[in-house]
């Protein structure tokens, strides 16, 4: 048996195509919705992932914008864009790129930014929407994300086994909250996994969805995996290769060689969840931007 590939890359190109006909109706109203990102510092991979999501944005026809701003910025003057983009009405969402340098704090930053422009789905009062089952607020973009490749892939998730490895406030936990609720892509009876989990193994064998999200390369083997199960990947690792120009290749949390004959669905690094996350932003910008409408 070899699992079928879930294809990210597609799905998410779909939803690309979704998102840019909403911002066409949006126009239809004088909106054009406007996403900020706020990059801190000259981190490479970060420099990379800002990049993509202003050129995305910009495809899908909305006003996509990025403020980079020096490594010695402080903590005061970031709440002080902050609070400007806050109040600016052309800016619907604002993502502050994470890590920040060491001498910001994460969570003061977060919370400055408006829940209402909260497109990245960070703000404590996201968090606890999302807990509660309200869908007035952001969802995080890449357990978003995973729910739509399980629910447009067709994996029924109502009653199923979903395990999930990592309990990170961005992935892990979120994912858990969606997973359990009682809606399309949820009614999963879930367990989370996480570094101090006695027996990984015992917990991912029972899975019928299995989510890696860890962040360790090639961590989850074809052996701890049930025969049939549905495999996503959140890992977005670098591994020695010799055989590439850089010297490293990118890989998953899965062991995909020895995982693709045991799952029955599973999705590739690159090219699964990484797509999909960038989809996720553009779509939670065009809500906070219809929401203006409301
Ligand atoms: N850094 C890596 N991924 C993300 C993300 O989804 N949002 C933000 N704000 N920072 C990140």
């Amino acid at each position: 048996m070899r699992a079928e590939l879930i294809d990210g890359k597609a799905i998410a190109e779909t939803i690309r195509h979704e998102v840019a006909a909403d911002v066409t109706r949006l126009a239809a109203h004088g909106i054009i919705p406007g996403l900020t990102v706020v990059l801190v510092g000259d981190d490479a991979a970060s420099a990379t992932y800002v990049g993509a999501k202003e050129k995305a944005s910009k495809a899908a026809g909305m006003q996509g914008e990025t403020l980079r701003l020096p490594a010695s910025t402080t903590q005061a003057e970031l709440l002080t864009v902050v609070e400007r983009l806050n109040v600016d009405p052309s800016v619907h969402g604002i993502l502050v790129q994470m890590p920040l340098p060491s001498h910001i704090d994460p969570d003061t930053v977060i919370r400055h930014i408006l829940p209402e422009k909260d497109v990245d789905g960070f703000h404590p009062v996201n968090v606890g929407k999302l807990l509660i089952g309200h869908t007035d607020g952001f969802v995080s973009c890449t357990p978003a994300g995973v729910i739509e490749l399980l629910v447009r892939s067709g994996v029924d998730t109502r009653g199923a086994e979903a395990v999930i490895v990592g309990r990170s406030n961005i992935v892990g936990k979120p994912m858990a909250a969606l997973l359990v609720q009682g809606r399309a892509g949820g009614d999963a009876t879930v367990t989370i996994c996480h570094s101090r989990t006695k027996d990984l193994a015992f917990h991912t064998r029972r899975a019928d969805i299995l989510i890696a999200a860890i962040g360790r390369a090639e961590m989850i083997t074809g052996d701890m995996i049930k025969p049939g199960a549905v495999v996503i990947d959140v890992g977005m690792n670098t591994k020695p290769d010799a055989t590439k120009a850089k010297g490293t290749r990118l890989c998953g949390d899965v062991h995909f060689e020895s995982a693709v004959h045991v799952a029955s669905k599973i999705t590739p690094v690159p090219g699964g969840v990484g797509p999909m996350t960038i989809a996720m932003l553009l779509r939670n910008t065009v809500r906070a931007a219809e929401r203006t409408l409301a």
